[in-house]
């Protein structure tokens, strides 16, 4: 295999690198991110994208935030850093990494009274969010893999792969753990319209890395399936209830159901980050709302008969009982999923 290593999100010592996601696959380009507030402006616009990823921007930004602050005494310092989180956790909505991330920050500030070295102390655990999430990936690989049928055939949507986390990817990390153990399958991605994050940046993680896989529009899924030539679907998730239900980019729960009409399993590959037991079913999960530009126009470029309206959900719930299996660091999780997804969070140490 190629040297593949696709890293999004680097830390340089003193800023933030990040791979720039709205260039990809044209160029590789990175952005330099040197305090909390570009940090927001990248998450927003997306030059760094996927749930975990943008934790970890976030727990960045958190850090930078740190840094920044000239304050006399803690309780003032927590009172500066609460006010940049609360900005940091709002940069976008439905991915609950992002809260997750800022709140482990902030919590880890909150306790620790000595304010000699604490914004180092905070980059430190930045760091650590950062290269825990790597392993946490490598780990559900490991997990899922032999949920894919060999000489089969999977289908994946949007970008889950190693520009969506730390590196190596939650769908596609299954995936290539699948593939690096030997098994060889057909991959299927989607195109993901309308920010097109499988056609641009999905086709080429599979690329670099070797995998077989054949690019599709969003629609020609269900039919691929009645043709009996999906066998499995895997996708990430951004937000997933204490029920199961799962929030993931726009077009999931289309998929969830057509798998179901068709007997195909669809799973769900996600760090236990992901899990919100504080929302008992997927209706309470809030869903960002893009703007109207990215439906009518391509790249800059109008699609549509000027002054048309376009809605833009950049997200849909998929009801938990379309989801086969959640595949998590922990193992992976059956139905039902109020008791296996409490078990899973239960039995993580590492959060
Ligand atoms: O809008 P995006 O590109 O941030 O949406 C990304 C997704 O929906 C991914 O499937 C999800 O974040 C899981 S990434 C490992």
């Amino acid at each position: 295999m190629a040297n593949t290593e696709i890293r999004p999100i680097f830390w340089s010592g003193e800023n933030l690198e990040l791979l720039d996601q709205t260039r990809l696959p044209k160029e590789e380009v990175t952005v330099r991110v040197s305090t909390y507030q570009q940090a927001i402006v990248a998450i927003r616009d997306m030059q760094v994208r996927g749930a975990p990823a943008i934790g970890v921007t976030a727990a960045y930004a958190v850090a930078m935030a740190a840094r920044e602050i000239k304050a006399d005494g803690h309780e003032q310092f927590m009172a500066q850093l609460d006010r940049a989180a609360t900005e940091i956790a709002a940069a976008r909505p439905t991915a609950v990494n992002l809260q997750w991330a800022v709140r482990r920050m902030v919590e880890l500030a909150g306790a620790d009274g000595d304010m000699s070295g604490i914004a180092d102390r905070l980059l430190d655990e930045a760091k650590r969010i950062h290269q825990e999430d790597e392993q946490i990936n490598r780990r559900m690989g490991g997990f899922g893999k032999d949920l894919i049928p060999e000489g089969g055939s999977v289908l994946t949507h949007c970008n889950a792969g190693a520009l969506a986390t730390a590196g190596f990817g939650t769908a596609v990390g299954v995936i290539r753990a699948g593939w690096e153990n030997g098994k060889r399958f057909q991959v299927f991605n989607t195109e993901t319209r309308p920010f097109l994050q499988g056609a641009r940046l999905t086709a080429w993680e599979f690329q670099k890395l070797g995998i077989p896989s054949k690019l599709i529009v969003d629609s020609a899924a269900g039919m691929l399936m009645r043709q009996g030539k999906i066998d499995c679907v895997i996708t990430g998730a951004d937000r997933i209830a204490a029920n199961g239900d799962t929030a993931n980019k726009i077009g999931t729960y289309t998929l969830a159901v057509l798998a179901r009409e068709n007997q195909i399993p669809f799973y769900v590959a996600a760090p236990i980050s992901t899990i919100d037991l504080s929302l008992s079913d997927g209706d309470q999960i809030q869903i960002e709302e893009r703007s109207q530009e990215e439906v009518t126009h391509l790249q800059g470029v109008a699609m549509a008969p000027e002054g048309v309206e376009a809605i833009n959900p950049a997200f849909d719930v998929t009801p938990n009982r379309y989801v086969s299996a959640i595949i998590t660091e922990a193992g992976v999780a059956r139905p039902p999923y109020l008791e296996s997804l409490n078990l899973a969070v239960a039995g993580t140490t590492h959060n």
